[in-house]
């Protein structure tokens, strides 16, 4: 990489930052892209957080991805927040633009693309579709990551939300939180009812750390979920999850959740650096050698 003077910069700051993939994922796009610029990793304590943003700010970054733990401080320090981020409670994109900061969260949108990207291009006969009209979902986890995913599925017209989470208080805050103003109900469920829920569900997302590798597995049995349920985990290391190894082998569509974090990184990309960046195969595979 040779940089001008003009070379236009972003990155994404964390705590720690080491582990991220976005910096070998939007360095993939500038290269492949033939872009003069620059996304780099930025290891900011929280207590630096606002004087860290502010600087690059004024050193002329075109704005930062922001990932655990400063999403929520990252919402309180934009001048302005898009309702998306604001229902989220987290903003995970910023663009810097004459001496102010935009806050956006692209959580929700990346879920949904996911989704639409993988099943679209999945020659399947007709016993999935993904219609989100009407259909019914069972989100398991209410922690941040729950966030996004339920406010991706209300916009999307999914009408009936079942919440489960082993902490039943944390899903039922959540659930008052988002249910105000959107479409959508979301039902709170024990979380030993788990098993039982899954019948009818069109829809079945995991966004708790279960089934990550090094953490315990996520225990459910399948036998109520329909073979025409879409399965899918924001879990994506492993790629294949536990839950959807067995989804898949019971013949039910699957959809890992590598494609989140990287259809996530789109909008940012093109505000900073003016071009669409594409998801492939090949990007996919170039993230997961990382
Ligand atoms: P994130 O921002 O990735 O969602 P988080 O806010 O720490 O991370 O949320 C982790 C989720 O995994 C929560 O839903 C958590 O359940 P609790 O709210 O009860 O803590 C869930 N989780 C983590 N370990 C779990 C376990 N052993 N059994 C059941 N759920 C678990």
């Amino acid at each position: 990489m040779i940089l001008s003077g003009k070379a236009r910069l972003a990155g994404v700051i964390g705590w720690p930052i080491s582990h991220s993939k976005s910096p070998r994922l939007h360095g993939y796009w500038l290269e492949k892209l033939g872009i003069d610029g620059a996304y780099l990793p930025l290891a900011i304590e929280p207590e630096n957080f606002e004087d860290a943003l502010r600087g690059l700010m004024y050193s002329g970054f075109g704005g930062v991805n922001v990932t655990v733990p400063h999403k929520e401080a990252a919402l309180k320090f934009c001048d302005e927040v898009d309702p998306l981020a604001k229902r989220i409670g987290a903003v995970n994109t910023i663009v810097f633009k004459d001496g102010r900061s935009y806050g956006s969260n692209t959580d929700a949108f990346g879920f949904i693309e996911n989704l639409r990207q993988d099943v679209e291009n999945t020659d399947f006969s007709l016993d999935f579709s993904l219609d989100f009209f009407g259909a019914k979902a069972v989100v398991l986890g209410a922690g941040g990551a729950s966030r996004g995913v339920i406010v991706a599925l209300q916009d999307a017209g999914v009408k009936n939300i079942i919440l489960v989470n082993r902490t039943k208080e944390r899903a039922e805050v959540l659930a008052a939180d988002l249910s105000s103003g959107a479409d959508g109900m979301i039902t709170v469920a024990d979380w030993k009812d788990r098993n039982e829920v899954l019948n009818g569900c069109d829809l079945l997302v995991n966004t708790t750390s279960l089934g990550m590798a090094g953490q315990p597995p996520l225990e459910l049995s399948l036998d109520k979920l329909p073979k025409s349920c879409v399965v899918t985990d924001i879990v994506y290391a492993p790629l294949v999850t536990p839950l959807l190894g067995l989804a898949e082998k019971r013949g039910n569509k699957i959809v890992d959740g590598l494609g989140m974090l990287l259809h996530q990184a789109r909008p940012g990309f093109e505000a900073w650096f003016g071009e669409k960046p594409e998801v492939t195969e090949d990007l996919r595979k170039f993230v997961l050698e990382g």
